[in-house]
């Protein structure tokens, strides 16, 4: 896609942090904007921002991705947002909480990007993005379910870009290292580290609206965190060691 102006873009986790700040750009690009998330109020005020219609749905729910596609009806650019995390050691970890983060994280995208492609490839114009994290590439001590989620994700993304190649849909995955939101309060454990400092969830926004106008297949938030993930596929033996020792 080369133009946002006049298309559709479905943003899931549209009412708060990197998924509000995704619509509130895609918006000044001239795009119409369908937002969902679960909480009624935040959602209409970024429909106020944005002039974009919302729906309140509960992805954790088994038939909420049937309901906010059948919502949506012809999207040019689905952009999978919403997600949730957990920190702790695994053996302490609830399994609904597990379950909550597989179905939110995972299901919920997959069967998003199931139901939308169909439409997207007949009318050969269109644009998948799936909002995964450094966790995913790098693997986290006491963040393993949720650093599995975001793998599956990239792994997913990449599979679907080979089927859809040539047919005018392209596929993006966007990893943030660590942003600025409230993921870490509503997760319960504060984010630990003083480094990487968080980036603000607007410039999440515009590397995710960039890889759409530029077709990009990944683009890290920041930047430089290109180098870790590129550093863990070629020598992953040295930085889990480095992981191991600076975290
Ligand atoms: N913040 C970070 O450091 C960071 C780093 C890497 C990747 N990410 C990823 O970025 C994405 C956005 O997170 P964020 O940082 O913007 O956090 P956030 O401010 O907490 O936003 C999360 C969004 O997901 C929605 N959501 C959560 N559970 C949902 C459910 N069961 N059903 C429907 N919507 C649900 C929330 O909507 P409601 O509250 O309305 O339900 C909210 O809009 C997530 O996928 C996260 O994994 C974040």
């Amino acid at each position: 896609m080369t133009s946002l102006a006049g298309s559709t873009a479905l943003v899931t986790g549209a009412s708060s942090g990197i998924g509000a700040a995704t619509a509130t750009l895609l918006a000044r690009r001239g795009t119409r904007v369908l937002l969902t998330g679960r909480d009624e109020a935040a959602l209409r005020r970024v429909a106020d921002a944005t002039g974009g219609n919302h729906l309140a749905a509960d992805l954790g729910d088994d038939d909420a991705a049937a309901r906010v596609a059948g919502w949506a009806g012809a999207v040019d650019v689905l952009v999978c947002n919403a997600g949730v995390g957990w920190a702790g050691p695994l053996v302490d970890m609830p399994t609904a909480d597990l379950d909550r983060l597989v179905t939110v994280n995972v299901l919920a995208p997959l069967r998003l990007a199931r139901a939308v492609l169909p439409g997207m490839v007949a009318r050969r114009r269109g644009h998948l993005v799936l909002v995964s994290s450094i966790a995913g590439c790098m693997g986290v001590g006491e963040e393993a379910v949720y650093a599995a989620t975001k793998a599956a994700l990239r792994t997913f993304a990449d599979s679907v870009r080979y089927e859809v190649a040539g047919s005018g849909v392209g596929v993006s995955v966007v990893v943030p290292g660590v942003v600025d939101t409230a993921f870490f309060d509503r997760r319960g454990t504060p984010y630990p580290r003083r480094r990487p400092r968080p980036v603000p969830p607007e410039e999440v926004a515009r590397a995710l609206v960039d890889a759409v106008e530029r077709d990009r297949a990944e683009v890290f938030v920041p930047r430089w965190l290109r180098l870790p993930a590129r550093l863990h596929g070629a020598v992953p033996g040295l930085v889990r060691t480095l992981q191991r020792h600076f975290g």
